[in-house]
């Protein structure tokens, strides 16, 4: 993991002790709304429907069991108890006293944390993989890349004033986890027939008001021109993207308006000056942020002996074995398996996690997973380093703490935004949904015979719960000041990236668990073995779902 040099420590410290003064300047009435805001944003701070809320910076999602103990600390004494995981890997306060902000900047940068560049328009928390450096079908650890791109990135002072914010994504595995289709850059490390490894460069990819499916702006990029060429990439849009309409002032809408062969062209060109140029990356630099993720100190296992006795013991008490089957996932090293925390008990909104599980999490992280853990953009937790022969102890404690809930990958396991309780752009609830889907498909034996399915849910057209992409999407409308849910089908996070199609006209939020249940009895009808709901839909289409949901209700 990263460690702050005295550098990064003192401007962390240095700005806490700015917002301060700024803070107290607006609560004394020297700075009024709209002077205030930029620095606030600047600091994460949004302002809310009920409080404010400070999104903290968690780089690529990964935390030590100190800042998980300072994180529980925070919820406790300055928020109502517990903290939300976004679907950017990072962690969200809903319920600051805004002259209590500081003080809360102060006691993350105890701990090397911060919320600079968590909202503004500039580049934001650079997202990846949650299972990078451990997952099985990796090419090469990304991480080490997302931190060249968080120490280039943060303060870069031609970036601090972009048209609109701006998203990127690493995934370096045969799977893509972190959804780089959707974000304004996507990078996938790929290898060539030599074994070499380069950047696939995806742009213009983004959700909200427009959703599109990022375009390859560059098959092979050879890794040390990465910043130079996003530093092209950043130019052309600072340049050319559309600072007159929020609304159209995405990168996406830049390289549709462009067409992508004009975009690409561009980007060469003003690369042209910028290749080879001071911000080319030595090897040097390369092997230092690599050193950060060293691995840690594995146990030397007979990983064939360790699989075994896990598999007695799976045998010998199947609710454990369901639950390493469906919330942990394979390892590189053998005798270890990364383990996914499920944050989607019935009950809680997705997401939510409680002071005491934060702590209970920071004394599980130190007891079996090197001190370390994961948030993932699917708003769950991750201990990456678990001794298959541990699993059953840690399983045992999260199951006490109502985190073991064996629904990773499954219908229950939503993406949901925060919607109307908290948010002051929805127009719609979308947690009560949630929950009441939640609550109506509960019975394990019946998710898992629907196999994995997504569904992904957003309280407003921001889409920040990802709705877009979801096998199965909901959004939340406004019709005539009413509450409406609209469903799509049919979108995908994946390799093969999918924007959902409308069903049709939207629904009433006390409908939606019938609905979820007419489209899911629909696939269960349609399907054919072994075929999963997204391969059932883009085989027989929308049409029978259509049919099956408006055919009593309108
Ligand atoms: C509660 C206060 C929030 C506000 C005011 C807010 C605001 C917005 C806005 C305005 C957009 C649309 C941007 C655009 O496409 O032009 C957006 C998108 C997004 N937000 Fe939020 N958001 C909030 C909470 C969240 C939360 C809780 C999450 C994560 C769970 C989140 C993650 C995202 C993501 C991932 C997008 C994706 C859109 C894209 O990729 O284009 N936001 N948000
Ligand atoms: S999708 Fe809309 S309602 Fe949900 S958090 Fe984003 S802005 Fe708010």
């Amino acid at each position: 993991m990263y460690i702050y040099d005295q550098y990064d420590q003192r401007i962390v410290d240095e700005r806490v002790s700015q917002f301060r003064q700024q803070t107290r300047r607006y609560l004394a009435g020297e700075l009024n709304e709209a002077e205030f805001l930029p620095l606030r944003l600047q600091n994460g701070l949004y302002v809310q429907r009920l409080a404010p809320m400070l999104r903290i910076a968690v780089p690529y999602g990964l935390l030590n069991s100190r800042q998980l103990r300072k994180l529980a600390h925070i919820t406790r004494h300055y928020d109502k108890g517990y903290a939300h995981v976004s679907t950017r890997q990072n962690i969200q306060l809903n319920w600051p006293q805004l002259e209590e902000v500081p003080d809360i900047l102060a006691e993350l940068a105890s701990v090397q944390m911060h919320a600079i560049q968590t909202s503004g328009n500039c580049i934001r928390n650079t997202t990846t993989d949650q299972f990078a450096g451990v997952a099985a079908d990796e090419r090469e650890d990304p991480r080490p890349w997302c931190e060249i791109i968080r120490q280039w990135s943060t303060l870069h002072p031609e970036f601090a004033f972009l048209p609109r914010k701006f998203k990127i994504a690493v995934c370096a595995s045969e799977q893509d986890r972190a959804a780089i289709h959707a974000h304004d850059i996507g990078l996938e490390i790929l290898a060539n027939d030599q074994g070499e490894h380069g950047f696939r460069v995806l742009a213009g990819g983004g959700l909200g008001r427009t959703p599109v499916i990022g375009s390859v702006v560059c098959e092979w990029l050879e890794k040390r021109h990465l910043l130079t060429y996003l530093e092209a990439i950043l130019r052309v849009y600072n340049q050319h993207g559309r600072r007159d309409n929020k609304f159209k002032a995405r990168i996406k809408i830049l390289v549709k308006a462009m067409g992508i062969e004009q975009f690409r062209a561009a980007v060469e060109r003003e690369w042209e000056s910028l290749r080879d140029g001071p911000s080319t990356l030595t090897e040097q630099e390369i092997a230092r942020a690599q050193s950060f993720f060293t691995a840690p100190d594995y146990a030397a296992v007979d990983g064939g002996a360790s699989a075994r006795e896990l598999r007695t013991r799976c045998e010998a008490e199947p609710i454990f074995g369901n639950w390493v089957r469906r919330n942990t996932a394979a390892h590189r090293v053998p005798g270890y398996q990364a383990v996914t925390i499920s944050l989607k008990a019935t009950g809680f909104a997705p997401g939510d996690v409680t002071d005491t599980q934060l702590e209970l999490l920071a004394n599980l992280a130190d007891q079996f997973s090197f001190g370390e853990l994961r948030t993932t953009h699917q708003q769950n937790m991750v201990l990456a380093d678990v001794r298959q022969t541990d699993l059953y102890a840690l399983w045992q404690r999260l199951q006490a703490a109502g985190l073991a809930t064996p629904n990773i990958g499954y219908l229950t396991d939503v993406i949901c935004c925060p919607g109307g309780d908290y948010c002051s752009l929805a127009n719609a609830k979308s947690i009560p949904v949630a929950e009441a889907i939640q609550a109506r498909f509960e019975d394990l034996d019946y998710l898992y015979d629907l196999g994995p399915i997504e569904l992904n849910i957003s309280g407003c057209m921001n889409a920040c719960g990802h709705h877009h992409i979801g096998h199965i999407g909901i959004l939340g409308v406004d019709k005539k000041g009413a509450e409406f849910y609209q469903v799509s089908l049919g979108g995908s996070q994946s390799r093969e990236a999918a924007i959902g199609k409308i069903l049709g006209p939207s629904f009433s939020q006390q409908d939606m668990p019938e609905v979820i249940d007419k489209i899911l009895g629909t696939y269960v009808d349609l399907r054919r073995e072994e075929e999963t709901f997204l391969q059932t839909y883009n085989r027989v289409g929308i049409d029978p779902f259509k049919e099956r949901v408006y055919a009593r209700t309108h």
